[in-house]
């Protein structure tokens, strides 16, 4: 079967990155990356995909729509259907998020909704919390939005700081984003409409996902043991 053609876009380290390209190095794996793009040209990410040997292009963004512009033409070229923002620190234009609707994801460090934007692990520090994690999310124009496909959920330990619990996260990140394009390439995540709250309550989201065959966890952990 033809393996799904995945573009990275990164702004730095490109941890994620590595890890989806260990997934891809399995054969069996549903998914391949055949372009990387960044907005920085000094980032880690680069030599981490040139040593893969995945064509790397670098669009200094100076501004949405020229990001957006210069970005488009290659995602055709390299025929990318899947778009993966990686550490991807700027916002993208509306219409490229449109364009690429339910066809590009992101992974957050939190378990969103909670803890949106910049330095998700702080904000879980700061709001005392004894779980977070992560998600992987389809994008939408607002900022960290977007149904939700896959979260991992990590212990927030008392003698924290954010290096520590930001490395905590990662290491999770690294197995959650395999997971989650692996069931986009086999075509198990459908977004549907969200259940509505009773009530009516606002605030809700109005997509959601459905996995199919999805194997649920049948744990609940709680914080402190007893
Ligand atoms: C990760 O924590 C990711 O969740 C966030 O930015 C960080 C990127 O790290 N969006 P890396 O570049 O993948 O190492």
């Amino acid at each position: 079967m033809a393996r799904l053609r995945a573009g990275v876009l990164i702004s730095g380290r490109g941890s994620n990155l590595q890890a989806l390209i260990a997934a891809c190095s399995a054969e069996a794996y549903p998914a391949e990356i055949v372009l990387v793009i960044s907005s920085r040209a000094e980032a880690r990410g680069l030599r981490v995909a040139a040593a893969a040997g995945i064509p790397t292009v670098v669009i200094p963004h100076r501004d949405r729509r020229a990001f957006a512009a210069e970005a488009q033409p290659r995602l055709c070229e390299h025929r990318v259907e899947l778009v993966c923002l990686a550490g991807f620190m700027r916002i993208l234009d509306a219409n490229f998020v449109a364009a690429w609707r339910d066809r590009m994801v992101n992974i957050h460090p939190s378990l969103l909704p909670s803890f949106r934007g910049l330095h998700a692990q702080r904000q879980a520090l700061a709001a005392g919390v004894r779980f977070t994690g992560c998600t992987v999310h389809f994008v939408r124009p607002e900022l960290d939005c977007g149904p939700i496909i896959a979260q991992a959920v990590v212990p927030v330990h008392p003698d924290d700081d954010e290096a520590r619990l930001s490395g905590r996260i990662l290491k999770t990140e690294h197995r959650l984003y395999p997971l989650a394009v692996r069931l986009i390439a086999e075509g198990r995540v459908r977004v549907v409409p969200a259940v509505a709250p009773p009530g009516g309550a606002a605030g809700g989201a109005a997509e959601r996902i459905e996995i199919i065959n999805a194997r649920i966890p049948d744990i609940s952990a709680l914080s402190p043991k007893d």
